[in-house]
């Protein structure tokens, strides 16, 4: 048995008429860490609260360490959770913050002042102690945080967007953060969070939901080089996937524009039997030096370049091509001019296609 098994769990909240999570199944091995992601609304918060007992649970069963957890109490799951508004105590100090709850459990002196110490020390916050929540930085009350939730030594950890709430540069480091953390205590912990870039980047697993659904679950590669349907393509990985929407006929694949992209052997064999599908393509994926063009001669497209947005890393290519947008991932040092002519190719072995009407992926 895994150390958490979701099965068929149903939310419906009272006086709505559908299901905010529906069907979910999820088995979670101990010491991993998973994050839920997923566009604002898709029952993130609930499938999480649902796990932490703090809603009731529609239909389903919860198991946590081989315990059937539908009807036990908050208090007595071992779990602690990390909100998005962790309201610090204001009039408490950084250790008194994090030892509160320890003094609530009743626990020795001495026994609440190691947990505090090894606290503080794992996050960095032993030269502020003393401070008052006024006196630190976002990062640092985020550490607070989170050092309140690992003196509990839970062996599950919840974190509802804990990093929502702070600039870009800071939420880059609590990720590192976090990260290590987890390295360092391996307690199972799943974080909820509606930002692809947090999920792949912190996750051994992703589960990516849309409107109470799981769409798919698995290792971040996993989904980024073979997403289930065209909502995880588009939802996983920025700029957004390219997507075309083609006829099939003789072996290629025809554009809204009248371009044509001829099929390798293998993709002919993968689409046989289909008139129409949606093309799928990555914006690393969509070249154009010239010995990408020399290799790929007969399936040469063109592009019309509309802006090109400077990342200092490398830049994002806007451009026409096969009858709309379409967006490239190019080198730093490629800069092109708004109306510039282009040649490029599609990379064929990093083509994706989804059935035009259900989304699935075709393999
Ligand atoms: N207490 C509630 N009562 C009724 N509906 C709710 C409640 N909480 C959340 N919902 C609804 O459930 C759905 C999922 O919400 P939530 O789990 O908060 O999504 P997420 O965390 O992914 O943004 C949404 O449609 C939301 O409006
Ligand atoms: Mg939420």
């Amino acid at each position: 048995m895994s150390f958490i098994e979701l099965k068929n769990i149903n939310k419906r909240y009272k006086g709505n008429s559908t299901n905010s999570v529906t069907d979910f199944n999820l088995e979670i091995e101990e010491g991993e860490f998973v994050a839920f992601v997923g566009p604002s609304g898709c029952g993130k918060s609930t499938t999480l609260r649902m796990i932490a007992g703090f809603e009731d649970i529609t239909s389903g069963e919860l198991w946590i360490n081989g315990k059937l957890m539908n009807q036990v109490k908050p208090g007595d799951r071992g779990i602690s959770m990390v909100f998005q508004n962790y309201a610090l105590y204001p009039h408490m100090t950084v250790e008194k913050n994090i030892s509160y709850g320890l003094s609530n459990m009743r626990l020795p002196k001495d026994e609440i002042k190691k947990k505090t110490d090894w606290a503080c020390h794992i996050l960095g916050l032993e030269e502020l102690r003393k401070r008052k929540p006024k006196n630190l930085s976002g990062g640092q009350r985020q550490r607070v945080a989170l050092g309140r939730a690992i003196v509990k030594e839970s062996d599950l950890f919840l974190m509802d967007e804990p990093l929502s709430n702070l600039d870009a540069k800071l939420r880059v480091s609590m990720r590192n953060e976090i990260s290590s953390l987890h390295r360092k205590l391996k307690n199972t912990t799943i974080y909820v969070t509606h930002d692809q870039v947090e999920a792949m980047t912190m996750a051994d697993r992703i589960v990516i939901m849309k409107d109470g659904v799981i769409q798919q679950a698995g290792k971040p590669m996993e989904l980024y080089e073979h997403p289930a349907n065209q909502f995880v393509a588009g939802f996983i990985g920025s700029p957004q996937m390219n997507f075309f929407t083609v006829d099939i006929a003789d072996g290629y694949l025809l554009f809204g524009d009248g371009s044509r992209y001829e099929l390798t052997n293998e993709q002919k064999r993968k689409l046989s039997g289909l008139k129409k599908v949606t093309m799928g393509i990555r914006g690393e994926d969509i070249k154009f030096a010239k010995n990408y063009l020399d290799e790929h001669q007969h399936n040469i497209m063109h592009a019309t370049i509309e802006n090109t947005e400077v990342m200092g890393n490398e830049n994002n290519m806007y451009f026409q091509a096969a009858g709309q947008l379409t967006v490239a991932r190019v080198d730093k040092y490629e800069v092109c001019n708004p109306g510039d002519q282009k040649d490029f190719v599609f990379l064929p072995e990093k083509m994706h296609f989804f059935d035009a009407e259900t989304e699935k992926a075709i393999d």
